[in-house]
């Protein structure tokens, strides 16, 4: 059973707030009867009606896609670049699960699920999203623990992080570095590694959780199954 407003804002009929206001404003009925207060609970066999149209109970999609570099990561573009959603064929209203930049390549969930993208974004979640780097110059030791620490971006302080050097460029003084975070604050890992005084050349995410890019070229995507659904939940929820 679940929230009459959840199910209506879930719909995309409208707001969690505005369904509040539709039920008080008592356009909604359940099962042909008009519903007045907040609070009602409603399960999958109900019907649900916003002035007198049902309401679709879509089935959830989830999808993980190898984002390419040159593309959104939004549902629409007020300059008409290219969005990550236009990238999958899929017809129900779906929309990414936190932001890739422009420039930034690899995985990304794109789901219609509002509650599992709320879980997946939420700041304490337990869910491991490792980075590549490729970056200009090559980190020192004390850099590397600073990192590890947490730096403070954005008058905030990270949380600890992993970080491993995979290699060192001398000739061209870069480096690919590796780093493992949970938060996924706007920027993140550029700020980071420009709160070091490194600056990002070339940026991936290769994995969010146990999700990786196997069997993904870029630009494409694939469904994700109950089993992976769910586990995510699980780790999400672990503390
Ligand atoms: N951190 C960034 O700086 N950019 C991204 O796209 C993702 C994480």
């Amino acid at each position: 059973m679940e929230r009459l407003q959840k199910v209506i804002a879930e719909s995309g009929v409208a707001s969690r707030r505005k369904a509040e206001e539709l039920i008080l404003n008592k356009r909604v009925k359940v099962n042909g009867e008009i519903i007045t207060e907040l609070g009602v609970k409603v399960s999958e066999k109900d019907e649900i009606k916003v002035d007198d149209t049902i309401i679709s109970r879509e089935e959830k999609v989830y999808y993980l896609l190898n984002k390419p570099r040159g593309v959104i990561t939004s549902t629409n573009d007020e300059h008409g670049r290219k969005t990550v959603v236009s990238l999958i064929g899929e017809t129900k209203r779906i929309y990414p699960v936190g932001r890739l930049d422009y420039d930034t390549t690899g995985a990304l969930i794109l789901t219609n699920d509002g509650e599992f993208a709320n879980m997946m974004m939420h700041p304490k979640n337990n869910i491991d999203k490792v980075y590549v780097a490729k970056v200009k110059g090559i980190l020192s030791p004390s850099e590397i623990m600073q990192l590890k620490d947490g730096v403070i971006i954005d008058g905030v302080m990270t949380s600890k992080s992993r970080v491993k050097v995979k290699k060192i460029d001398k000739s061209t003084n870069t480096s690919i570095v590796e780093l493992i975070i949970h938060e996924g604050k706007n920027h993140q890992v550029k700020k980071m590694f420009e709160s070091i005084g490194k600056e990002v050349l070339k940026l991936k995410r290769e994995k969010i959780a146990f999700l990786d890019l196997k069997g993904l070229n870029s630009g494409e995507y694939r469904k994700l199954n109950h089993k992976e659904i769910s586990k995510l939940y699980v780790l999400a929820k672990e503390k």
